[in-house]
């Protein structure tokens, strides 16, 4: 069987420790593993994948002779050594912003859109977290009924800013025990202007405000499900907030069909679906939640049920671990699907 030099490029941050353990669990065919991060990192021994890697400092020269980079350091990391790694022959999975909407670049979900992996040309893009767990749930509606319209309202976990959000909520819970005065340094965003508490709170300010007054988490949700769905009609609007939870990321989402499917019948379309785990049970007080879905590689799909106020609705409450479907898991599928179509 062959196997791949990879390159882990952000192997010292939330992402990239758990790609590395997911490579490993999924027995990913490795030759060589090499573990980079910035000068600050050099040297430095991770536990990661069950072994102890010391990471190297990141250079063009890196990812010499390298078959497959997963980059996940952010965008401007990612815009400066793509070129560098591609020149060179590797195949770049990039889990950042950088390239997502470049009409060149496939933006992929492997149970999605797998096929539109033909058409690339070194470069892969791994779509936002939110969307992500999102198109796991609307992809099998909309090729079941056609999705006329989404509202999506995400209540995302504290882990998506990164390793150093965790250590800041921890920090807060600490504080708060101890009764002493809260500080906080990471929310809304580590460089955002004004920093506001976390702990008891939410934030409805993920990423930079943009266009129309949509944060840029707001509107990846929107361009990237369209191009994923191949459907640049489907309307969707967003709002993204920032919860006092750990890990994974939750979302109610309305959707507007084309044509009348029950809620049964949609239960029926997301059990079959790959990928996703319908846990909706009523009467037992059984519906999916942050804590339940921790770790796990599915995506929860519950509270299933009609929206009475339009002729075609339906209500879903979508939840998924983030670091994995959301970014390190999805990678790794994108990965494997390469190897599998022989496209690496
Ligand atoms: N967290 C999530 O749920 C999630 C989900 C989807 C996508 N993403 C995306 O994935 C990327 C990483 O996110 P994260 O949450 O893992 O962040 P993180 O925990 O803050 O880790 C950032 C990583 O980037 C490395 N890095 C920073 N500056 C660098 C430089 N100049 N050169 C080389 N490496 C550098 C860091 O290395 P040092 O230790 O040396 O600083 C660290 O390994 C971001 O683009 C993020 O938007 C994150």
């Amino acid at each position: 069987m062959r196997t791949f030099n990879i390159a882990v490029l952000g192997a010292t941050g939330a992402v990239g420790r758990e790609l590395i353990d997911i490579l490993r669990e999924r027995k990913f065919p490795i030759k060589s593993l090499k573990a980079l991060a910035s000068a600050r990192s050099a040297g430095r021994a991770i536990e990661a994948g069950g072994e102890t890697l010391i990471i190297e400092e990141a250079t063009p020269e890196s990812f010499d002779d390298v078959d497959i980079a997963f980059f996940t350091a952010g965008g401007a990391i990612s815009q400066r050594f793509a070129p560098e790694a591609r020149s060179r022959g590797v195949v770049v999975i990039d889990n950042t912003s950088a390239f997502r909407m470049d009409p060149e670049v496939p933006l992929v979900v492997p149970e999605v859109n797998g096929e539109d992996l033909l058409e690339h040309d070194g470069l892969i893009a791994n779509p936002n977290c939110s969307t992500t767990i999102a198109v796991m749930a609307l992809a099998p509606l909309h090729r079941a009924a056609g999705i006329k319209r989404a509202v999506v309202s995400t209540y995302q976990a504290v882990s998506g800013i990164g390793a150093a959000a965790i250590d800041d909520l921890q920090r807060q819970v600490k504080q708060y025990v101890e009764g002493k005065p809260i500080t906080a340094t990471t929310y809304p965003s580590p460089s955002a202007a004004k920093q506001y508490q976390m702990l008891f709170n939410l934030i409805p300010h993920i990423d930079a405000f943009d266009e129309a007054d949509y944060t840029k988490e707001e509107w990846k949700m929107v361009r990237e499900t369209q191009k994923i769905l191949h459907d640049d009609s489907l309307k969707i609007t967003a709002t993204t907030v920032r919860v006092p939870v750990f890990r994974s990321h939750s979302e109610s989402i309305n959707v507007e069909l084309h044509k009348e499917l029950s809620a049964a019948r949609a239960r029926e379309v997301l059990e079959n679906a790959p990928g996703v785990r319908v846990y909706d049970n009523p009467e037992k007080q059984e519906y999916p939640m942050p804590l339940l879905t921790t770790d796990d590689d599915l995506v929860w799909v519950g509270r299933i049920r009609q929206d009475l106020s339009v002729p075609w609705g339906l209500n879903l409450w979508v939840v998924g671990d983030q670091i994995r479907k959301g970014a390190a898991l999805n990678s790794v599928q994108i990965a494997e699907e390469l190897v599998a179509r022989q496209l690496v």
